[in-house]
């Protein structure tokens, strides 16, 4: 029996990775990715190697290319926001670690995967249904659903009881979970979980708070070509540089704190801190360069849908035949949404203060109020009204007449 497991190289997934070896008598295959989280991943090799996995068993694979090509910017095309709020950091780096789980499996003969998300939250259900949608035949191995490993004090006596290292700071109970990549930060629980107390300000980890932000104002512009951002003042880049330099920008701004009260799929309510510097001024920037290029019609069709195709991102459904329908209609939406922004960083707000683009629709030969030279005749907007008024003013006599 083989198994191939998410692991960070924590002390949680090391437990995780000791407990299927014990437990179920499995070879531990590992997967890491560097998904921008800011950690050193070579240390997650040094400890999968003491843990005594194969050298070939382990494997560290530098995906933030793919995460920003393939689902950030996807995602971003949709301006999506989960319950008006949240830009969905974690919800969307589940399917690309469960994409290579499986490949992994399936390279190396394993039947199964791994994953130390616990059973009260959404990372399971993201990164199951991700797995068995691409491998129906694939086993799910999810530890905290199983073990009696209920406490902290239980797990520290299993990691001492089995040589596993920890760390000083981890012996206590933690202050409270963090998942991070190149999109966000994320933290929940302990410390965060009563939602009527202010977080501390230690939570915050890549943002400035905005009170201690630049007093002077920063000027960016953006250019996108179909959707996708592909430059920064110019200067052509990949999207993850892209990303990773707007979250540089936006952090020393203080842009992008969101403190939320979220339903997660499986029922009850969670408040997470969140930090999603760049993913907050590319959100501003895909608005601003849409609101010249979109036709209303197609526009607000894609709004309209926007809460809906959140909302299976956030529930675990990327790999969905409704969600990939979803996107090509997105996705044809961006043909003309090429062009370039211009934004103001100031004090954790990112603000469109500029955007032109030969795909524009904006007509100002239309729009002007001084003489439009016979662009627009102001006597058809008599007669629009008139129609549209009509069966107002039938419905406005019909109530007239029934109250009497
Ligand atoms: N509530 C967020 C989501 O469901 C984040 C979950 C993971 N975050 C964490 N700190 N463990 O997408
Ligand atoms: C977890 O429970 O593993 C993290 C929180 C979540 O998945 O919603």
């Amino acid at each position: 029996k083989k198994v191939v497991l998410a692991y960070s190289g924590g002390l949680d997934t090391s437990i995780i990775l000791k407990w299927l070896q014990t437990e179920y008598g499995c070879e531990v295959v590992t997967f890491t990715a560097d998904l921008g989280q800011g950690e050193e991943l070579e240390p997650a090799r040094e400890k999968a190697l003491m843990l005594g996995i194969a050298p070939e068993n382990i494997h560290i694979i530098d995906v933030r290319e793919e995460f920003v090509r393939d689902f950030v910017f996807p995602m971003f095309r949709a301006n999506a926001l989960y319950e008006g709020l949240y830009l969905l950091g974690t919800s969307i780096a589940r399917p690309l670690i469960s994409q290579h789980l499986v490949r992994i499996a399936q390279e190396s003969g394993a039947d199964a995967v791994a994953h130390g998300a616990t059973g009260k939250g959404n990372d399971q259900v993201r990164f199951e249904l991700s797995a068995y949608a691409l491998d129906p035949s694939i086993k799910v191995i999810a530890p905290w659903r199983e073990w009696d490993l209920t406490s902290r004090t239980k797990l520290i006596e299993f990691a001492e009881k089995n040589q596993i290292p920890i760390a000083k700071d981890k012996r206590g109970e933690a202050p409270f979970s963090v998942d991070a990549n190149l999109l966000h930060t994320s933290s929940e629980g302990k410390a965060l979980e009563d939602p009527a107390v202010a977080a501390p300000d230690y939570v915050y980890q890549r943002t400035v708070n905005p009170e201690d932000a630049p007093d002077q104002p920063e000027f960016i512009e953006v250019t996108f070509e179909k959707g996708d951002a592909v430059a920064i003042n110019g200067e052509a880049m990949s999207p993850a540089t892209i990303l990773t330099k707007l979250n540089e920008l936006g952090g020393a701004h203080g842009i992008g704190r969101l403190d939320f009260v979220e339903n997660r799929f499986v029922g009850m309510k969670s408040r997470g801190i969140y930090e999603t510097p760049g993913g907050t001024i590319l959100l501003e920037a895909h608005r601003g360069i849409e609101q010249i290029t979109l036709d209303s019609g197609a526009g607000h069709l894609k709004d309209s849908i926007m809460p809906r195709y959140a909302e299976l991102i956030y529930n675990g459904f990327w790999f969905s035949p409704e969600r990939e329908m979803l996107q090509a209609l997105i996705d044809k939406s961006q043909e003309h949404v090429t062009g370039t922004v211009r934004l103001k960083l100031y004090k954790g707000m990112a603000t469109c203060v500029g955007r032109w683009s030969d795909h524009s629709l904006y007509s100002e030969a239309h729009v002007t109020f001084e003489d439009d030279a016979g662009a627009y005749d102001q006597k058809d907007a008599a007669g629009f009204i008139r129609l549209n008024a009509l069966r107002l003013k039938l419905i406005a006599n019909r109530n007239a007449r029934v109250a009497k």
